[in-house]
């Protein structure tokens, strides 16, 4: 374990007159909160992580098809004219498999893109040279629970954990991120994030765009301060919000226009940002045609008026640009939206009231709050194109599961969210590690029923992107407080659930029911909620599969 000192001392104590109790608990969140700060303040960047650490070697007897090596460091990278901005970011090696199984991204604090394919076996040497703990984990990968990234195995500077494990998902648009306790969200902030691409022979023989027609997009919110640094929670009501940045980036690009030809495209969005929740629509009101989710392609296209992404998700969409003269400009905006938060314990203050707008931003576009209309990216038609795209009415199958096979087919579990003062709990809890609790564990090779519970009673209440790690699940219904009704009205066209998913936003007074399988490995798999913030108050906990 490092022992790197800094000076995590809060710079103001204002925040306690927006809290009725002052408990022990509180404070080791303020604490931990003033240590992020200082953590983006003091030089090298420190951030003090308490995990068990392990350094996991490779095994002999597996036999890697693809093997990569990937080293976690602190970098600087060009994102604006003037001062480079220092990153934390991951570079990577091909050591063995097709060239195009890893690709780098110089420019851009993206993590390098993977491109593999289902039932190749692969290897991940992963090395942290970062002056912090940290671990990478494979968001909606069904791998065994050692090689999931879980925050017990983080390792220290200087360490290395290998990682070996068989691509056993569905094709898809995956992606991996820092999981550190406590400090995932400001590891994935400062740039400790990537695409996984897998493929599968399925998918390969549909006529679906490939290649430079199929665009990943990830979405993610910064602050910039005036020389061109990243700034991250200046205030503890920010962090119970979840950290909303005032400049948008694709792909690590603040200025991001996609050239296309006039013809089919697979964009493959994925919201990367630690808290905000994108609505989604084009301009010109150009209906969203989606192919995948989460968890790949859905069986048949649905098309949406306009498509909510919450942090962690994945949504394909297929836009067909040949209706379009060569020079049309188009624009994907976030449109305007209500979440039905409450927030009385702030007194009526308006989020984002202090922070965030200063500095480098987007004036004229208040990003500040959660909800509001402001463009989000470009696509520039700059070419013809010969080809005539027909979209495939069939997508894939996917076998419905049903409650009646689960195991616990009569009474489901109930995970209740819920923010109390200055923490975000999962049934009353907070994540403590090695606390498994009787209603978490789950015997492996079975299919459970769970209902999330998004408790709108309390002080504070917010949506909540809750994932699952392991295997992806299916949504069975959807069910709304009345008195939220109207906020939900202005979301609810943009939700999918069909096909398989590993995140579901909830929104407050928002009870969902899911299907989750629990197959193939024992071991610790992690639920939580995928705004990094609240995750790092404690919004997470495990299953134990036995
Ligand atoms: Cu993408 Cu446990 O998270
Ligand atoms: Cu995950
Ligand atoms: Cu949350």
């Amino acid at each position: 374990m490092q022992t790197c000192q800094h000076s995590a001392k809060p710079r103001s104590l204002v925040w306690f007159k927006y809290m009725d109790e002052k408990t022990r608990f509180q404070r080791r969140q303020l604490l931990k909160f003033a240590g992020l700060n200082a953590a983006l303040a003091v030089s090298p960047d420190c951030v003090f992580a308490k995990s068990r650490l392990k350094t996991r070697k490779p095994s002999t007897g597996f036999r890697p098809d693809v093997e990569i090596k990937l080293t976690l460091k602190p970098d600087q990278v060009t994102i604006f004219k003037g001062a480079k901005t220092r990153i934390w970011t991951i570079s990577g090696e091909l050591i063995k498999g097709p060239v195009t199984a890893l690709e780098n991204h110089s420019t851009s604090y993206l993590g390098p893109t993977f491109r593999l394919h289902k039932g190749q076996k692969v290897r991940i040497i992963l090395s942290n040279r970062l002056p912090s703990a940290s671990i990478l984990h494979w968001h909606g990968m069904h791998v065994p629970s050692e090689m999931d990234g879980n925050p017990r195995d983080a390792i220290d500077t200087g360490e290395t954990y290998v990682y070996e494990f068989e691509i056993r998902n569905r094709a898809g648009t995956y992606w991996y991120h820092a999981h550190t306790h406590d400090y995932t969200g400001i590891q994935v902030y400062k740039g400790l994030a990537g695409l996984m691409l897998v493929s599968d022979d399925e998918e390969q023989a549909l006529q679906l765009p490939k290649t430079e027609h199929d665009i990943p997009l990830m979405i993610q919110d910064r602050t910039f301060n005036t020389n061109n640094q990243l700034s991250y929670v200046t205030h503890m009501m920010q962090r119970m919000r979840g950290f909303l940045g005032n400049q948008i980036l694709i792909n690590g690009d603040p200025d991001y226009t996609l050239p296309v030809e006039a013809r089919a495209y697979r964009l493959r969005l994925l919201n990367g940002s630690n808290s905000r929740i994108y609505k989604l629509g084009w301009n010109n009101e150009l209906p969203i045609t989606v192919i995948g989710t989460d968890g790949g392609l859905l069986e048949q296209p649905v098309t949406l008026p306009y498509l909510m992404l919450a942090p962690g998700q994945r949504r394909e969409i297929w836009v067909d640009f040949s209706r379009f003269k060569t020079g049309t400009e188009l624009t994907m905006r976030n449109l305007d939206f209500q979440i039905g938060m409450q927030h009385r314990m702030m007194g009526g203050m308006r989020p984002g009231h202090r922070g965030g707008m200063m500095g480098r931003g987007m004036t004229g576009h208040n990003k500040s709050q959660l909800g509001n209309s402001f463009p989000v990216f470009k696509v520039q038609v700059t070419k013809r194109a010969t080809t005539h795209d027909d979209l495939p009415l069939r997508l894939s199958h996917i076998d419905a599961l049903s409650i009646k096979n689960a195991s616990n087919s009569g009474s489901p579990r109930t995970i209740t969210l819920s923010m109390r003062h200055m923490s975000a709990l999962l049934n009353g809890r907070s994540y403590t590690m090695n606390d498994i609790q009787p209603d978490e564990r789950i015997p492996v090779n079975t299919l459970q029923y769970f209902e999330l519970d998004n408790d709108s009673t309390g002080m504070m209440s917010m949506p909540h992107p809750m994932h699952f790690h392991g295997e992806p699940f299916q949504i069975v219904k959807r069910q709304i407080n009345p008195g939220l009704h109207h906020a939900f009205q202005t979301v609810r066209e943009g939700f999918i659930d069909s096909g398989w998913h590993d995140t579901v936003l909830i929104m407050p007074g928002e009870k969902i029911t899911l299907l989750k399988p629990f197959n193939d490995y024992k071991g610790l798999f992690m639920y939580h909620c995928h705004n990094l913030e609240h995750e790092d108050l404690g919004m997470m906990r495990d299953f134990q599969i036995d």
